[in-house]
Formats: C-alpha cells, structure tokens, sequence
C-alpha cells in the first residue's frame, strides 16, 4: 500500500475521505477524537502543497445524527483553515474546487445526503468529480468494510494512496494477533457485533446488551427508537448466545436521574442508558481472568456523564489488570480522557475494525492495495 511518502502532491487537487464521523446530541456535534486526529493528514496534506478537497459522512439516513457537516468544518477551524460548502456535487461545489490555490482545504457536505454514495460505480459523484481531481487519498480505515463510491469507487479512477491515520492503524493491526481473547461488545452497531460471536466469550453490553437479554427471552417494556430498529436481529442472535454474559442490572433515566433496576425490575417505562452496578462487578471478574481483551463501543451513553458509569469502571479495570488490550469505536475512544497510553492500541474504527478481527477482507484496503 503506497503512503503520503510516496508521492509529490503540489498543486494538485486531492481528494480526501476522512472519517469525521462523531456523536451528536440533540442536533449538536461534540468534539471528539476522530475530528482532532484528521486534522494529521490535513496538515501534512497543506504542507505538501496540495490542493485539499475532504469528502466525509455523518450518521446514516433516517438516523437522528444525519447531519450537515457544517459543524464539523467549525470544529476543524479549531486546528487548520478549512472551508466548508454546502454542496458536493452541484455548480457551488464545483466552483469552490476550481478556485482552491495550494494548500487551501474545502470540506464539502455529507456524502451520505447523495444516494449515489450507496451504490458504488461509474455513478454520478464519480462523473461529476473525477474531472475536477488529481489523486485520492483514503484516511478512513474506519469505513474501509464499506462498499460505498467514496472508499471503493475514487481509487479506481484516481492515482491513490493511504492516508497517516490509515497507514497507522493497519500498521498496529498487524501487529496485534488475539487468541483466545474476551471481547466486551457494545456500542450502538449490534449487528457488527453477531460477527465476532464464533466461541470467544463475550461481555455483552450497550444496544447490543439490550438485544442479547431480549434475545434470551426478557421483555424490558420501554424500548428507545434504537433498539426498536434492531430488534430484527433477534432471531439471528438467538442461536449463538452460547458464549455471551449478558448484564444482570441497568441503569434507567428517571425524571433525568440515573435510577437502578434489577433484571427481575423489568417490565420498566423508563430506558435504558446504562449497565448496572451488579454487572459492573461481574464483567471486572471476568476481565480479570482474561489474558487479552478486545472493547468495541462504549457500555452506556457516554454522552451523558451518568451513563458512562459502567465504561468507565470496565475501561479501568482493563488497565488496572494490565491485560493485553485493544480498543475499538469512534465513541468509546472519545469516553477515553486519560490514560490513553495505558492501552495497547486505541482504534478510531468500530465495524472496520471487528471485521478485520473476524478475519474478513475489507473492500477500502483492497483497492489500495
Ligand atoms: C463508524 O462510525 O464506525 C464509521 O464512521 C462508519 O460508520 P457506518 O457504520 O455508519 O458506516
């Protein structure tokens, strides 16, 4: 795979997929890790001279963080110059390319309001960009299990290469070889999750906690519009509980207060945002059993300071008992203040990151390759 090192990019007009992908709360992006960390190839992008053009998404269709990346440019001005326009492939867009001077940057709008994304090929986005580029860089390692036209379409039509982030996360990966390893699945992508339910043993947490307990037959009564939508998944993971704890408490809200319910508690009105403290015990327990210890995704809604109680506690214990660690997930690494180093490798990848895990080939590397 051919690095930023590789190439002379002065002048040029590059196109730039980064994962700007963040939380987002009543509308309002938060900082996080993933937007601080982009602005590396960024700068090093500007240094070299070239004409920066950044592609990126936010949230999924239909979603509650579906969002313009409006906020995201202003989060990035923090660190480097950018400029944002609200287009991607319209006359606006193409005129805020044509006029880019060297080591100018321009953050175009969510590539995921264009259906086109979706379904990768000679389609629209390519035609109308291709002619206004030189060469892609791909940034992204965390959408690389992705087929969509901006990881897997660009790099055929465009002399590419690897971004730093990219470089260094497949760099750790190879690095990284787990056996026999516990893996505490959370986070708010459950059906990423049923991949890696093949023998290891599992700490079920987060939406996919929730899942697995309603999949081993629990009615929790309030239900939130996420794991409504999951709930199709239930069947598929009925047949492969055989490894997985699921929690034994929750944490709900109550009149915005952090309450606690037993299993037994439950039918509830109230949602779930949290594990509970019984479980907390539980899965410390385990971690300090396990030789090496794979976390994707956050255990609560870590958004919310009350309901990072139960990642944090885990997050701790796995540094505490010093096990071989690896961290997953856009949210969880942003529920890391402190300590980061203590860690063996933080990903800033969820899905990408568990597939590769799995074993599976990831369409965004292939095609760099
Ligand atoms: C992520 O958050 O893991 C990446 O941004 C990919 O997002 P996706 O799962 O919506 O494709």
């Amino acid at each position: 795979m051919k690095t930023l090192s590789d190439f002379n990019l002065k002048n040029k007009t590059v196109l730039l997929r980064t994962d700007l992908n963040s939380d987002v709360v009543n509308n309002k992006l938060l900082p996080s890790e993933r937007i601080k960390k982009s602005v590396k190839t960024i700068l090093e992008l500007k240094k070299k001279k070239a004409k920066v053009v950044i592609l990126a998404h936010q949230g999924r269709p239909k979603e509650s963080d579906f969002i313009s990346l409006k906020q995201h440019a202003k989060l990035l001005n923090k660190y480097v110059k950018v400029k944002f326009v609200k287009n991607i492939i319209g006359k606006k867009a193409e005129k805020e390319i044509k006029n880019l001077k060297s080591g100018e940057i321009l953050l175009l709008e969510n590539i995921r309001f264009l259906k086109d994304e979706f379904n990768p090929g000679k389609n629209k986005i390519i035609k109308k960009l291709i002619p206004l580029l030189d060469f892609y860089v791909n940034d992204a390692f965390s959408i690389c299990h992705r087929k969509q036209t901006s990881i897997t379409s660009f790099p055929k039509y465009l002399p590419h290469c690897a971004g730093r982030l990219l470089e260094q996360e497949v760099k750790a990966l190879k690095k990284i070889k787990i056996k026999n390893c516990l893996y505490i699945l959370g986070g708010a992508k459950p059906e990423d999750n049923i991949k890696l339910l093949k023998g290891n043993k599992v700490l079920a947490c987060g939406l996919f906690g929730q899942l697995c307990t309603i999949a081993k037959g629990k009615n929790f009564g309030a239900q939130n519009r996420y794991l409504k939508n999951k709930l199709y998944l239930i069947k598929k993971l009925k047949k492969k509980l055989k490894n997985v704890l699921t929690p034994v408490d929750f944490a709900v809200k109550v009149n915005k207060k952090r309450k606690e319910l037993l299993l037994k508690e439950f039918p509830s009105k109230y949602e779930i945002f949290d594990i509970g403290k019984k479980t907390i015990k539980e899965y410390i327990a385990e971690i300090k059993k396990a030789k090496a210890i794979y976390m994707k995704g956050p255990a609560g809604f870590c958004a919310d300071k009350k309901f990072c109680k139960g990642t944090k506690a885990i997050l701790n214990a796995i540094t505490k008992h010093k096990r071989f660690s690896l961290i997953g997930g856009g949210h969880l690494n942003d529920a890391i203040k402190t300590n980061k180093n203590k860690f063996n490798h933080i990903s800033l990848s969820g899905g990408a990151l568990l597939r590769y895990i799995a074993g599976e080939k990831l369409p965004g590397l292939e095609v760099l390759k």
